[in-house]
């Protein structure tokens, strides 16, 4: 059974702090007879500390209180992903799971930005991890988005190859900080996602790999609680977030401008920590979808229809005077940039299909949950968070300009 599967095991989780990585450690700490968990964090143990308690502060404790968590210094980007060599000989004796969760979704880097931490990094990890003297499983988390550049229809759960020479691209892309295949892609973040891919695979390792690409996350249905999930990691919450600064472009006419029979290819959090954790149990390699399918395949049109209903009565209105700034990227460049995650992809997830008949923690089965109901908590607890940024924002706008109301 697969969460007997993780008996014993002592697993190296990069991107803890994060969204996934969160609900990821959750569910190992708590839900999974593992025996430790080394996290890698930046800064310090008190900062990691704190996005937990910013991110889970009702579970954080339940986490540490199994003893399990050992935190590591270090920084992805830095040689030897900025572990300690003590560090570095402890993983290699005693880690027999890799799940490698780290790295910068944000779409406004350009690809010299975005490449180390989206592809140069995981090259780093693997190459650590030939000498891993226990290695059973590596995960690595990717994206949908990968495979941007493909047509509309079906994408398979399999490489897509671009380049003709993969590592000859790579090395352009270090010395330029360029690729003429960019404009291909949804955005930089997805080449750089893309390239680690098929470096990945290509290369010549001593390990299997498995790729789990989830599509749109979306808050968590019951791990670590329900509607977990911070703003800057759902992607719905937080393009709504950056429009929101603009009237021209705003949220309202991107819903204009959307395909709206368009499946909208979101998933819960928390499915996809279950996707990845039961693959990794059941040994399976190569490319895993974590998709809509695997929960609901609503439409564009049919989600925006939902959050008009259950959004609070002059959420509207409120919405069509904003203009608050955050963020660097423009809302124009930002609008054209969502229209191209917005294609008729049909996301294959054949994979995981059979997990859709499993309960508990690494299983689909949700038994009686409402999506509906759901829906509706989940956009009145968006809607709130909106109203205190633009009461704040109006707040701070007064301050300088004490005529304004
Ligand atoms: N969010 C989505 O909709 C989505 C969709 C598909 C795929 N994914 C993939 O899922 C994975 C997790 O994303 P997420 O949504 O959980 O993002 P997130 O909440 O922004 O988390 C990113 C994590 O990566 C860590 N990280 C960033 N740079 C690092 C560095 N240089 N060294 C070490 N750690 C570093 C962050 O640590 P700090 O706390 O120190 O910043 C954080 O723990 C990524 O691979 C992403 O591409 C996400």
């Amino acid at each position: 059974m697969e969460v007997e599967w993780f008996r014993g095991q002592v697993v190296f989780l990069t991107g803890a702090t994060g969204n996934l990585g969160g609900c990821l450690v959750y569910k190992l700490a708590t839900q999974l007879p593992t025996a430790k968990i080394f996290v890698l964090v930046r800064g310090s143990v008190q900062k990691a500390l704190e996005a937990w308690e910013q991110s889970m502060p009702e579970q954080v404790e339940d986490v540490i209180s199994t003893g399990k968590i050992q935190f590591l210094l270090g920084d992805m980007i830095q040689p030897n992903l900025g572990l300690s060599s003590a560090n570095v000989s402890r993983l290699c004796n005693e880690v027999t799971v890799v799940i490698n969760a780290a790295g910068d979704i944000a779409l406004s880097r350009s690809l010299a930005e975005t490449m180390p931490i989206n592809c140069i990094a995981h090259l780093t990890l693997a190459g650590l991890l030939d000498s891993f003297t226990q290695l059973k499983r590596f995960l690595h988390i990717s994206t949908t988005y990968a495979t941007s550049f493909l047509p509309d229809g079906v994408v398979k759960e399999q490489i897509y190859p671009l380049y003709e020479d993969p590592v000859e691209e790579f090395r352009k892309i270090l010395v330029t900080g360029e690729s003429s295949y960019t404009k291909k892609f949804a955005a930089p973040y997805a080449l750089a996602k893309h390239l680690a891919e098929c470096l990945l695979s290509n290369g010549d390792h001593k390990f299997p790999i498995l790729i789990v690409r989830p599509c749109l996350i979306s808050p968590a249905i019951e791990d670590p609680y329900p509607l977990y999930g911070s703003d800057g990691a759902i992607p719905a919450h937080s393009f709504i977030q950056i429009l929101l600064k603009d009237s021209e472009y705003g949220p309202l006419q991107l819903e204009k401008e959307l395909p709206s029979q368009v499946t909208s290819n979101e998933i819960p959090v928390d499915l996809v920590a279950r996707v990845c954790l039961a693959h990794v149990a059941q040994g399976t390699t190569g490319v895993v979808h974590a998709s809509a399918d695997l929960y609901m395949a609503r439409t564009i049109g049919e989600l925006l229809e939902l959050m008009h209903r259950y959004a609070p009565p002059g959420s509207e209105d409120r919405i069509r005077k904003a203009g608050i700034d955050q963020g660097d990227l423009t809302a124009p460049d930002f609008f054209n940039m969502i229209q191209q995650f917005a294609r008729n992809w049909k996301i294959e997830c054949a994979r995981s299909a059979h997990l859709k008949k499993l309960p508990g923690p690494l299983g689909l089965d949700l038994a009686d949950h409402d999506p509906e109901d759901f829906f509706r908590r989940r956009t009145e607890l968006l809607a709130k968070v909106l109203f205190e940024k633009l009461d704040n924002a109006t707040q701070a706008a007064s301050k300088f300009h004490p005529n304004m109301s």
